[in-house]
């Protein structure tokens, strides 16, 4: 009888998968591939109505026998495949108390912040006070407050930060913005002036941005601890006898440092500081390119017009300011050959410091 042989090959077939299948979820496909509602076990139950009458019995009889083999055997199974998964579920979810512990990876303080909080540190023990202000600053406290002319390369639209006016107003977005990511802590300054009683002993460091590209001396986004006195009988003494003692502390002191002429506009006179070379001891490398020093600040006399238009008499007070690169002053004291090490964010760089 060609329906009963069709059935018993089905049933074969059927309990084959059935021990063959590895997972719930396949012993389920081969389930749902025989009993579901399009099952092919399904559909002989479905189609008895077409079956000759005095076949019905046989067939009948066969169609359940195969649905009954065909249960047991996938519960049967169910149950082995059921335990084994429990079984792997305890294994994977399983605690060895044997085992060592996780350690947990400890971050450490980064190079950056550790050098201001050094500089800082030495300038608190100085009885200085910390000041910030803001990095998105205007044209008038980073540049014009600070005696930087007109003409100045860095306030053009190409070599600095702008930030454009978003209210609309189309006069700024072509190219009249006053608003800019600050190129230098030296705003922090006017504001002390404007907002402090004097004296003024004061540190600001913080973050200043520039249109560079990044090279190993150079960043477009860097760190600068701002400094300001403004006293009675304030000279160019006191600004030496404080930053050659500040380089001392935070060099060694055997370190010697020389005031180099230089200009900046909002101190008069003006010198860049060097540090002598730490490599070569001052003899000449090519750390120090062969000249025994190495430069770290800019620094000078506050110019009188920079006193005067923060409303501070010239006359009656006087005062002294310098820049450090904080970046630049890590590099040297931890032999750090580059400056873009410094942001690349490699552990087995920063857990040295
Ligand atoms: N603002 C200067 C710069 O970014 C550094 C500097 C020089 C700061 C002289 C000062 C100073 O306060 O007196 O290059």
């Amino acid at each position: 009888m060609a329906i009963t042989e069709e059935l018993l090959g089905l049933r074969e077939q059927t309990l084959a998968a059935i021990e063959a299948a590895e997972t719930s979820a396949a012993l389920e496909q081969v389930r749902v591939a025989v009993l579901g509602k399009a099952g092919s076990l399904t559909g002989y139950l479905r189609s008895m109505g077409q079956i000759p009458k005095e076949e019905r019995a046989e067939v009948g009889k066969a169609v359940n026998e195969a649905r009954v083999a065909v249960e047991e055997a996938l519960a049967a199974r169910k149950a082995v495949l059921d335990a084994a998964e429990l079984e792997a579920a305890i294994d994977a979810a399983a605690v060895d108390v044997t085992l060592p512990g996780r350690a947990q990876q400890m971050g450490t303080r980064h190079l950056i912040n550790r050098m201001i909080d050094e500089i800082s540190e030495i300038f608190l023990g100085l009885g200085y006070t910390v000041a910030t202000g803001p990095e998105v600053e205007t044209d008038y406290y980073n540049f014009t407050a600070l005696n930087a002319p007109a003409d100045h390369p860095s306030r053009s639209m190409q070599d600095t930060f702008y930030v454009h006016d978003l209210s609309g107003d189309s006069s700024r977005v072509r190219g009249e913005s006053d608003v800019l990511l600050r190129t230098q802590t030296s705003g922090v300054q006017v504001h002390v002036m404007e907002d402090q009683d004097l004296p003024i002993y004061i540190i600001s460091p913080g973050k200043v941005y520039r249109r560079d590209v990044a090279d190993p001396t150079h960043l477009p986004q860097f760190h600068q601890v701002e400094g300001l006195v403004i006293d009675e009988g304030i000279t160019f003494g006191d600004l030496k006898g404080t930053l050659d003692y500040v380089c001392k502390q935070i060099f060694g002191p055997d370190r010697k440092t020389r005031f180099r002429a230089h200009f900046f506009p909002f101190t008069e006179p003006s010198a860049e500081a060097d540090v002598s070379c730490g490599v070569c001891g001052g003899e000449g490398c090519r750390v120090c390119k062969g000249t025994g020093w190495i430069e770290i600040l800019g620094c000078g006399m506050v110019d009188p017009n920079v006193l005067a238009m923060s409303g501070i008499d010239p006359e009656k007070y006087s005062g002294f300011a310098f820049g450090f690169g904080v970046e630049r002053v890590a590099c040297l004291k931890y032999n750090v050959p580059d400056l873009r090490m410094l942001l690349e964010g490699d552990m087995r760089f920063l857990r040295q410091f």
